[in-house]
């Protein structure tokens, strides 16, 4: 394989902002995008090392000479050989760019890499396709905290109300969410979506629970299907001084309350999912949620994910560190959180190996991407979080169908 051109630009995300695309030609084009993320965690890696017209000289002054010297050099046949290609990679554009132009021009260069062997990325990684059947899609229904307007100067301090459906197969656990989305709007009533495509409202917490504890009844008497629900805290956008800051009723909690009112909603409505509980630097809060949750009756409390995302920030370290203190149970996986792909999958690795849950994500301002269908049936993660509605979501979902009937 000869590459012919790397080739860096900006486009606009759903949000309408500014961010990197990176073409790999070879006879061929090998696009991807990356996206951009609203409530970043603080630990997040840059999404760009200065700026992003920086990084995009960067990439578009590559020596092209040096990566075909790679590929030739190590004939990329197998998954080893393309993670040793990507080190040699990294090496050339180390403390150059940024993890948004990392992720972009490593997940191109795999794209190229898996067409010259005939395979389709997810294949050319290792995946396997019984991987389809583990997988479960996480999807946003109701919005709110920095996600959203909400109505009327009013919204629900939880960022994001989640349905995560159980069907035979996923096509069948998409279908369930998109009944569930539609369901749930007939109880919100908002006709207005935020930037995820979720429903936006002027309700609370607990009046939003009581919706979706309302939708998988009706999905599990009328439709005879399962729905587990769940919700993105993403606790450290309202966490000040201390305290967690809530508006909508207006209360401030400390450290100890917090932790009591999130298992109190967990038991009341039997979340299966909770992400971000507590504060991105607060490790023994995680911890004291999850001793918890295990000592509840019920079966389905003491599953409950109690689930990283700003905590972890898709980094090796802090996913050491969490499962040292006993914090989590599962993890978000965003590929511009870290940019590496070795990287990555050394956290799904150390996850896998620690029986941590693994869901690989979106972010708020998306593209039409589908990378990260492909690295989740790759890699088996469990979940796959893309939001439910609007086609730079969807489309990610479509790419997890089209593998599974493949
Ligand atoms: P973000 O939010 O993409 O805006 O960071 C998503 C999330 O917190 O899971
Ligand atoms: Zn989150």
């Amino acid at each position: 394989m000869i590459i012919k051109r790397v080739i860096a630009k900006s486009v606009r995300d759903s949000r309408g902002e500014k961010t990197i695309k990176v073409i790999v030609k070879t006879n061929r084009k090998f696009k991807t995008s990356a996206p951009e993320g609203k409530s970043t965690g603080k630990y997040e890696a840059k999404p760009y090392f200065r700026n992003l017209d920086g990084d995009i000289k960067i990439i578009n002054s590559i020596d092209i000479n040096k990566i075909n010297k790679l590929i030739q050099k190590k004939d990329v046949k197998t998954v080893s050989q393309a993670f040793l290609f990507l080190s040699n990679v990294e090496k050339l554009v180390k403390n150059k760019i940024g993890a948004n132009s990392l992720f972009a021009l490593e997940a191109s260069l795999l794209k190229a890499l898996a067409y010259e062997n005939g395979k389709e990325l997810w294949k050319f990684l290792g995946g396997k396709k019984e991987n389809t059947k583990n997988i479960r899609p996480v999807g946003n229904a109701i919005g709110g905290g920095l996600h959203g307007e909400g109505i009327k100067k009013k919204e629900p301090d939880f960022q994001e109300f989640l349905f995560i459906a159980n069907g035979k197969n996923f096509e069948e656990c998409v279908k369930i969410n998109d009944i569930a989305y539609e369901l749930t709007n007939k109880f919100v009533k908002s006709w207005i979506r935020n930037d995820e495509g979720a429903w936006e409202t002027g309700k609370t917490n607990e009046e939003t629970l009581m919706i979706l504890d309302k939708v998988r009844q009706i999905i599990k008497e009328e439709y005879k299907k399962e729905i587990d629900i769940g919700v993105d805290i993403a606790s450290s956008s309202f966490y000040k001084n201390g305290k967690y800051n809530y508006k909508n009723p207006e209360v401030d909690l400390n450290k100890k309350h917090q932790i009591l009112y999130i298992k109190e909603l967990i038991n009341r409505y039997k979340l299966f999912y909770v992400e971000d509980p507590l504060d991105e630097n607060d490790f023994s809060g995680f911890k004291e949620l999850l001793k918890e949750v295990k000592k509840a009756k019920n079966q389905k409390n003491k599953n409950c994910l109690i689930v990283g995302d700003d905590l972890t920030t898709t980094n090796p370290e802090r996913l050491k560190k969490a499962i040292k203190t006993k914090s989590i149970n599962a993890i978000i996986i965003k590929p511009n959180q870290i940019g590496s792909l070795l990287k990555l999958k050394e956290v799904i690795d150390i996850a896998k190996k620690n029986k941590i849950k693994t869901i690989i994500s979106h972010r708020s301002g998306e593209t039409k991407d589908n990378t990260i269908a492909d690295l989740a049936i790759a890699w088996n993660c469990d979940f796959i979080k893309t939001g439910i509605y609007g086609k730079v979501r969807t489309r990610k979902l479509k790419r997890v169908i089209e593998i599974e009937k493949n």
